[in-house]
């Protein structure tokens, strides 16, 4: 039997009546001291004038209001959201142990609840540990050869084109975080893992309802079939190596195998996924940002241009030469580049902020933040004060010739749950960068500019080009 809309809008303000209710049998111990901002209604908070606009002007227009520190309440939540340089390291660094992450527990169950990004002590530390051996200089060197092939693949893909950035970014991203997990071998699986991901990826966004036919059970679906094929990986690895003797420990699933204080299959997938998913839109935002800034301000991108086709040369690289062949130092002769990387990552912010949550009552320069509050520290507001940037709207790579003020720039956050991929995301983009500017010319097409937020920010329509190769350069 169908239930009649009234009935249905009743029963929806009478849970957001009882959430109200029982929300407001705790109040904080001492209101008088929580930071100054406003709450707007009850539950919903002010989560459509978060929503209704873009999130950045939110957060600015609040700090100008405020000040450094101030409270709102977003998605059901009350919150402190802190955008000085001194309060993020507080909650981040200092006394990272009063602050736990907190996601909603749909996005726990689809990732996989063991993974790194929901833990705390001392599994939080092993795993850390597990994926950092995976991810330090010494361990991606040795997949540059691999991360270049992909490179070259992806780009004379696009050759002749009009493309969606993103979505070959996305491409490119998700190969190479796959190289960096499982190295060259289980091919097999990895076509059918991809298909799952996609899945999985849809649904991540949607209304948690576990109902058959809804994006949310088919990525719920998708997500358990995942763990079949990351179980399969394992056994058939743990077969090759009882065969020859040998462990690749090159790539993050050695790493997780390796470990004398063992992984369960459960834990090993968890993190796998997680880490596809945290390494994935990330570094594609940054590349389609970087080939934005690029398109739009010709003599940074001849200087890059420049930077890159002295390397080509120096490595005997002309016309007809066979492709690939950068090694690390190569990587470490880009400086110009490297300031191009790091001044979008500074202006975009992707993340404009993390979540936590105070595990107590926590008092900051004489404000309450009450225990179960979350606390976000607003990285974008950070990259973009004049004080710590100045001019900070303009897209300006030579700032980073003199370093930023201690605690100003955290495009990979800060802290114990700092982002361990950062040196991998910078490599994949170098090298993409090298072959992109060497031997392609791009330009945007449409005139529509802008944000949207997916929920990385992103150029609008995820930045549509044409892309065609340099012949005379090749
Ligand atoms: C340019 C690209 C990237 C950006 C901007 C980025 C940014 C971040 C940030 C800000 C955090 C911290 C979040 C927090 O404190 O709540 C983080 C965490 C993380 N990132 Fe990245 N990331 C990028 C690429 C990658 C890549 C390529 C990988 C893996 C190969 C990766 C793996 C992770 C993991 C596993 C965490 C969770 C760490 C933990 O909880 O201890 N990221 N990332």
């Amino acid at each position: 039997m169908a239930i009649p809309p009234v009935l249905l809008i009743l029963s929806v303000l009478l849970f957001f009546l009882l959430r109200y209710i029982t929300q407001k049998k705790r109040p904080p111990p001492a209101t008088k001291h929580l930071p100054p901002g406003s709450m707007g209604w009850p539950y919903i908070g002010e989560t459509f004038q978060l929503y209704s606009n873009n999130p950045n002007n939110f957060f600015a227009e609040k700090q100008r209001k405020y000040g450094a520190v101030f409270k709102t309440h977003i998605l059901g939540c009350p919150c402190v959201m802190v955008s000085s340089p001194e309060a993020a390291r507080f909650v981040l660094v200092t006394k990272a142990n009063l602050f736990k992450p907190t996601f909603p527990a749909s996005k726990e169950r689809m990732l996989g609840p063991q993974a790194i990004f929901f833990q705390g002590g001392d599994y939080h530390a092993r795993l850390r540990r597990l994926v950092l051996r995976a991810f330090m200089p010494e361990a991606i060197r040795r997949k540059i050869a691999g991360v270049e092939e992909i490179a070259v693949r992806v780009l004379s893909s696009c050759d002749g084109r009009f493309i969606n950035t993103f979505q070959e970014m996305k491409t490119y991203a998700l190969n190479v975080a796959l190289l960096s997990i499982f190295g060259k071998e289980e091919q097999s699986c990895i076509e059918e893992l991809k298909q799952c991901y996609y899945i999985l990826e849809k649904g991540y966004n949607s209304m948690p309802m576990n109902l058959p036919g809804t994006l949310f059970h088919k990525a719920m679906k998708a997500r358990k079939q995942l763990g079949f094929l990351v179980a399969k990986i394992i056994s058939s690895r743990r077969d090759s190596e009882a065969k020859t003797d040998q462990f690749d420990a090159g790539d993050l699933l050695a790493s997780f195998m390796e470990s004398k204080e063992a992984l369960s299959d459960d834990q090993i997938a968890d993190n796998i996924i997680g880490v596809i998913f945290a390494a994935r839109d990330t570094t594609a935002s940054v590349l389609t940002w970087i080939l934005k800034y690029l398109a739009e301000n010709p003599s940074i991108l001849q200087a890059v241009t420049e930077e890159q086709e002295e390397i080509r040369r120096s490595k005997g690289k002309i016309e007809g030469d066979e492709e690939g062949g950068l090694n690390w130092a190569d990587t470490k002769r880009m400086p110009v580049t490297c300031r191009v990387i790091q001044e979008t990552m500074r202006v975009a912010s992707i993340l404009s902020f993390t979540f936590r949550e105070a595990v107590e009552d926590v008092e900051y320069e004489g404000y309450l933040i009450p225990k179960g509050w979350k606390v976000l520290p607003l990285f974008r507001n950070i990259h973009h004060s004049p004080e710590n940037f100045p001019d900070p709207a303009k897209f300006d790579p030579s700032r980073f010739e003199k370093s930023p003020k201690p605690n100003t720039y955290m495009p990979f956050g800060n802290g114990t749950h700092a982002c361990p991929g950062n040196e991998l995301a910078k490599l994949e983009i170098l090298v993409f960068l090298h072959h992109l500017t060497t031997k392609y010319k791009w330009s945007i097409s449409g005139s529509k500019s802008g944000i949207q937020f997916g929920p990385f920010a992103l150029p609008l329509d995820g930045l549509p080009i044409k892309i065609d190769s340099l012949a005379e350069k090749n």
